[in-house]
């Protein structure tokens, strides 16, 4: 019996968005102290059942903030600009990918740019996902969806950061209706 419950509510888990059809990866950077990107990445992976993992910059931000604004902003400038260290998943295993920023200077955060750069996504289902503060998503679900020739890119979802702790219900809709 308890078996059969356990084999129902993981059926459940991985059909609501329908990613279940293909194994799900969740990929993100976050930098803040709240880490509303990450939260929002686990959000995705708990209601998906899939797996979840930071981009790592090989070279850490700094923790003050005007500071991150300043390699920040050179960094976009700059094409190629941000080393990351290799993730610890097999992105080859994976049909679905999910890929979080938090909106940085209108766009995504470097290392979230690196890791698209340097990956291979055909053939692949991406969803893009970001936090963001007063400025909005910007352009960077049309500067993300470049750097993924060959991936199909299914609607994604934004939400202000500030309201991370209350945006579970708009994630799982966004996923129900959004997510195939
Ligand atoms: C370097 C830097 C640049 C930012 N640029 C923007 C921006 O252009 N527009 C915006 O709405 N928010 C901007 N923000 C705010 C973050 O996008 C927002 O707080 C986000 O939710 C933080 O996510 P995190 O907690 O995952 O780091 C910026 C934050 C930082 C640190």
């Amino acid at each position: 019996m308890k078996k059969l419950m356990l084999l129902a509510v993981s059926l459940m888990v991985f059909t609501l968005s329908g990613a279940g059809k293909s194994r799900a990866l969740v990929l993100y950077y976050s930098w803040s102290d709240g880490g509303n990107t990450r939260q929002v990445a686990s959000m995705i992976a708990g209601k998906i059942g899939g797996s979840c993992e930071m981009i790592v910059p090989v070279k850490s931000y700094s923790r003050k903030y005007a500071e991150v604004l300043k390699r920040g902003r050179m960094e976009l400038k700059q094409k190629e600009s941000c080393p990351i260290k290799p993730l610890k998943n097999d992105l080859k295993k994976y049909g679905v990918i999910f890929v979080g920023t938090p909106i940085w200077f209108g766009t995504y955060a470097p290392p979230v740019r690196t890791f698209l750069q340097k990956n291979e996504f055909k053939g692949k289902k991406v969803y893009f996902f970001c936090t963001h503060g007063k400025g909005g998503p910007g352009t960077f679900f049309t500067d993300a969806a470049k750097l993924v020739p060959g991936a199909v890119v299914g609607k994604g979802f934004n939400c202000y950061g500030i309201h991370v702790k209350k945006i579970a219900p708009q994630v799982e809709a966004w996923l129900k209706k959004d997510v195939k």
